[in-house]
């Protein structure tokens, strides 16, 4: 035998045992055996480095670490799915497609385990897996590729009939067992790392490192449950012998993708919703998360018939599992003290293992809580973990009650720097108003160089400790002046962590100007907010300088907001930190789209959406009246993505008027100014770009 030729049959054998043991769960070779055969692989490889090909199982771990990961457009965007709570829900979901395909009609449904994880995307090409992508805002996701490949179970090549398909995608729910979270968690305590929440939290966290080697030491699986067949253009081919959706599911196993091998299909809704019923009672039996079922009607050829909304395809429901609950001891109160001063009880419980994860502390929100729920140091309490991670306290078990623990009392300083705190107007929340106070400055630095905000690696909690202890910053406008003999004379901080930091710091300058609006830590402005405020002033100077009409005239953008901006930007000290933060060369404005470049330059600006989806630019639009599958809000929202402006009076410049139920006047006024005016089925053909302005 040839190298060439024992190298195949090493591949074809280390494929079929990765098959074996991480998707049917059945090895048939020891680990040791399996590893000779690897190690043979690697060998034969280095010695003949030109056969090297890049689905060999010996290449899943490849590349080097990347700082950003490029951004993908979706071909067909990933939606999310309704949710129902109650059998009547899933009721009336049948009727709804009942009363669109007609009373003869016949159809069935596939219905699914809702797996507690996070959506990917996996393009297959020539039967080669090519790229993988995270959901992202549905639009458009992550290039995740290198990561995926470390997932054992997810094939690099496709076994057979690679020769009959051009391009598919598959699309399914990457998730880390309850085992493998369990041992994940014990690794970090032992290292001292921050743990997760849970295993959706793990997996999420897993899927951004920027090490590939990292990720492939997380134990994450993945169960993949939507297929699509492309034509050589690209476009969605029809697959007519695969109509059904459960029999893709077994084409998809049959290639070597793992499924979830639970889902089952029935013709009548009371069987679906006994089965959903079944796993609601069951679902801590199961090995990983599940958050509910998915129903979809089984027929893919009617999916298209049924259509979609602009969120959510009509065909498919999920049906939400009632949040799990536990009980356990409140051991104490503690209070936290947040960016913006607001102190917060934390209630601290005795470690409770729930839906997949050990709860030790649940939030208490304020003083009125905690004396609503009459809770005391020492009671028995239930938690529960509803769809949020940070489970919540819902009732105390009076009757367990021992002792006499005294009521708690909210202290009149700050826990931390001693401040007397104060409570403004009618809010409930008691405030430390010292900006000076260490757990401001903390969290405010965390806020500031957090993943999601100027994403500096590196500026970990104690990293961040250190540096204020030490009085090296006085605000985040101080960390891009930071040096190296600064850092490198911290207890604890090598010359080479040191140099990591400083390299994060050095590209974090490059940050677009949503963000770093977003970092600054303003009450009230989360990072869809700071995105369409930076979207719509362009530049922080703009920003500065707007008033609280021109603020609350942006989408999304109401009045708190508005005024919480505005007084940020009164105040010396924020302008100081802003002052530094220009000097230090920070994006202080938007990138400007040119036409002629056609957003060729990519990264960020890329993202933000390109000329082809901008149906409603510089169009001023009117919304009246009730919408059924929008709120007002979340319509401006997207037609504001789609370039428009929102206004709230119809005049002769408005362009469109968007009516729903009880559309009054406007509608009227509309008519008689020949101002075009759309239901909310042709907005959404309109913004789908099924219609043409
Ligand atoms: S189908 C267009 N099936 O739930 C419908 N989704 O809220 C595409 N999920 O984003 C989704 N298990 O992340 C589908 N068996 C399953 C699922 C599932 C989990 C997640 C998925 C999706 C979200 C929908």
């Amino acid at each position: 035998m040839s190298p060439a030729e024992r190298i195949e049959v090493l591949r074809r054998d280390i494929r079929s045992h990765d098959h074996r043991y991480f998707v049917l769960d059945d090895p048939v070779i020891s680990d040791y055996d399996y590893d000779m055969l690897v190690n043979e692989l690697r060998d034969l490889e280095s010695a003949h480095p030109d056969l090297i090909t890049p689905d060999s199982p010996t290449r899943r771990v490849g590349g080097t670490p990347s700082s950003t990961f490029p951004v993908v457009r979706h071909p067909v965007p990933m939606l999310s799915i309704g949710n129902t709570y109650n059998d009547e829900e899933i009721r009336d979901f049948d009727r709804r497609i009942r009363d669109m395909l007609g009373p003869e009609s016949e159809y069935a449904y596939a219905v699914e385990l809702k797996i507690d994880g996070v959506a990917v995307s996996l393009r297959y090409e020539d039967g080669a897996l090519a790229l993988g992508a995270t959901r992202g805002d549905g639009e458009q996701g992550d290039d995740i590729t290198a990561n995926l490949r470390t997932i054992r179970s997810i094939p690099l090549r496709i076994t057979e009939r690679q020769s009959v398909l051009n391009n598919i995608e598959v699309r399914g729910e990457v998730y880390i067992p309850h085992d493998g979270f369990r041992a994940l968690n014990e690794l970090r305590a032992e290292r001292e790392e921050p743990l997760f929440a849970n295993p959706r939290n793990a997996t999420a966290g897993s899927l951004k490192l920027r090490d590939p080697r990292i990720v492939a030491e997380r134990p994450l699986r993945v169960f993949l449950y939507t297929l699509r067949f492309e034509d050589e253009a690209g476009a969605l081919a029809e697959q007519p012998e695969l109509d059904s959706h459960f029999q893709r599911l077994g084409w998809l196993a049959e290639q070597g993708f793992p499924t979830n091998r639970e889902a089952r299909r029935f013709a009548a809704i009371g069987e679906v919703i006994d089965f959903c019923q079944e796993w609601e009672d069951r679902r801590s039996s199961l090995p990983y998360d599940i958050d509910g079922m998915v129903i979809k009607v089984d027929s893919i050829g009617l999916h298209g018939k049924l259509g979609a909304t602009m969120k959510s395809p009509r065909w498919a429901i999920a049906s939400k599992f009632a949040a799990q609950r536990a009980t356990t001891r409140l051991t104490d109160i503690r209070l936290q003290v947040g960016r913006t001063g607001v102190v917060t009880p934390v209630a601290e419980l005795e470690p409770v293992f729930l839906a997949g994860s050990t709860i030790s502390r649940a939030t208490l929100h304020n003083e009125n809580e905690i004396r609503d729920k009459e809770l005391r140091v020492g009671d028995t309490v239930v938690i529960e973990k509803g769809g949020d991670v940070i489970p919540k306290i819902v009732k105390v078990d009076k009757s367990k009650r021992m002792g006499s623990a005294a009521q708690f009392k909210m202290p009149t300083v700050c826990p931390v720097c001693e401040s007397t705190l104060e409570r403004e107007g009618d809010e409930v929340a008691w405030r430390c108003r010292n900006e000076a106070c260490p757990a401001q400055m903390q969290a405010r630095v965390t806020h500031f160089t957090a993943r999601n905000a100027m994403d500096i690696e590196g500026f970990g909690p104690a990293v961040t400790e250190q540096i204020l202890e030490n009085g090296l910053i006085g605000d985040v406008g101080d960390i891009y002046g930071l040096t190296r003999e600064q850092l490198g004379a911290l207890e604890r901080m090598g010359e080479k962590s040191a140099d990591n930091l400083l390299r994060g710091i050095e590209t974090s300058r490059d940050r677009p100007l949503d963000r770093l609006l977003f970092s600054l830590g303003i009450p009230h402005v989360g990072e869809r907010a700071a995105r369409q405020i930076a979207d719509r002033f362009r530049s922080m100077e703009g920003i500065m300088a707007a008033s609280e009409e021109d603020l609350v005239a942006v989408p999304e953008i109401g009045p708190k907001i508005a005024e919480s901006i505005v007084s940020f930007f009164r105040n010396e000290r924020n302008l100081e930190i802003v002052g530094k933060l220009e000097k230090a060369g920070l994006n202080m404005a938007m990138a400007v789209p040119d036409a002629a470049e056609g957003g060729a330059e990519g990264g960020a600006d890329a993202a933000e959406g390109g000329a082809d989806d901008q149906v409603l630019a510089d169009k001023i639009v009117v919304i009246t009246g009730t919408l059924s599958n929008y709120t007002r809000e979340e319509m401006a929202g997207l037609i504001a993505s789609a370039g428009g402006r929102v206004t709230s009076s119809v005049s002769k410049k408005t362009d469109y008027l968007v009516y729903g139920e009880n559309a009054g006047s406007k509608l009227k006024k509309a008519q008689s100014l020949g101002v075009r005016f759309l239901n909310e089925e042709e907005i959404e053909a309109l913004l789908t770009g099924k219609q043409s302005t």
